[in-house]
């Protein structure tokens, strides 16, 4: 029984680790060519440091196996000895080891130079605790598309990406797709993304930022060019009119009872900043930054009581009546 205990362990440790390769979220599978480079020079450094520990094993049982029958005459004075070991692991291993992958890792940085402005799309992103505004600047026919916590791109070409922070350090991270950089307060660093095949790639806050890190999450959608096109043409559409009794009811509840001073909705009164932008709303996968699939039950729970589901949110409960928190759900949904 005990004999078996790896292999069961190693068993059992399967499903746990197989979660970090779903979802499109892992730096071993690359889809595009910002993570391919990185992960070409991780599998050559792994291969490195894989080999350095073969060497050092295999010296460290030679000398516990060859330690007690050595009869032949000593050359060397045990310090001449000492030093030689000393220059041979201490200095010329590790530049032997070391060197060539700075190289590498140099080559490796020299590749993920984001493209030059105005080459690309071109989108700037601004990290908040804890949620992302995704602001389209470039082509000029994108430029005011506004959403959050998920990011549209065309597949196969690069996508410059502006990164700013409005409170704390954050770290913009899509492990499919590019290496991480950080958000910093009061600077702009810019990356990119590229996707090779149409999907969608998860991404974190990779920089400890708070109560709810955890939940700071987006999602990367790689689009065809045409259907990316569709999308920004759907996004640039200003909200509709509200047609019916109840979402008209539902479009005066948002107005009036607090949303509209945080967030902004294209085409009505609601112009404020503090929170996403609600324009196409219910067109998004997830709500609350990837905490909660972005249905109309998810939705009410997450009005109805935003602390329970994400304590430290800046986004406070609003107290509806039953028929007010109907209507304003009818209407948030018409938002696509
Ligand atoms: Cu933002 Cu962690």
């Amino acid at each position: 029984m005990l004999a078996r205990a790896p292999a069961i362990l190693l068993a059992a440790s399967l499903p746990i680790f197989s979660g970090c390769f779903q979802n499109g979220q892992s730096v071993l599978h690359p889809t595009g060519p910002g993570a391919d480079r990185i992960a070409d020079l991780w599998w050559i450094m792994l291969a490195a440091a894989a080999g350095v520990f073969l060497l050092v094993v295999a010296v460290l049982v030679r000398a516990l196996t060859h330690r007690s029958h050595r009869s032949e005459p000593r050359t060397l004075t045990h310090e001449e000895a000492s030093t030689r070991w000393v220059l041979a692991g201490g200095v010329a291993l590790p530049a032997i080891v070391l060197i060539p992958l700075l190289i590498l890792t140099l080559k490796t940085l020299a590749g993920l130079t984001p493209p030059e402005s105005g080459t690309a799309p071109e989108v700037v992103i601004t990290g908040y605790q804890w949620w992302w505004d995704v602001h389209y600047t470039a082509p000029a026919d994108a430029s005011g598309v506004r959403t959050a916590n998920e990011i549209h791109i065309p597949v196969g070409r690069p996508v410059r990406v502006q990164l700013r922070s409005e409170d704390v350090i954050h770290s913009f991270w899509v492990p499919s797709l590019q290496g991480k950089l950080d958000l910093v307060p009061g600077q702009v660093n810019t990356t990119w993304l590229q996707a090779d095949t149409p999907g969608v790639y998860r991404g974190e806050c990779a920089e400890y930022c708070g109560l709810q890190h955890a939940r700071m999450q987006f999602r990367v959608v790689a689009l065809s060019p045409s259907d990316f096109e569709a999308w920004l043409a759907d996004q640039r559409k200003p909200a509709p009119v509200p047609t019916d009794s109840v979402t008209t009811r539902g479009h005066a509840v948002f107005m009036t009872s607090g949303c509209s001073f945080c967030h902004t909705i294209q085409g009505t009164p609601a112009r404020a900043t503090a929170g996403p932008d609600l324009t196409h709303i219910a067109s998004r996968r997830t709500l609350a930054a990837g905490t909660l699939p972005n249905t109309r039950g998810h939705l009410a729970g997450w009005i109805g009581n935003p602390q329970a589901i994400k304590p430290g949110s800046l986004m406070p409960r609003i107290p509806l009546r039953p028929e007010e928190l109907h209507a304003l759900l009818a209407y948030l949904g018409t938002l696509r």
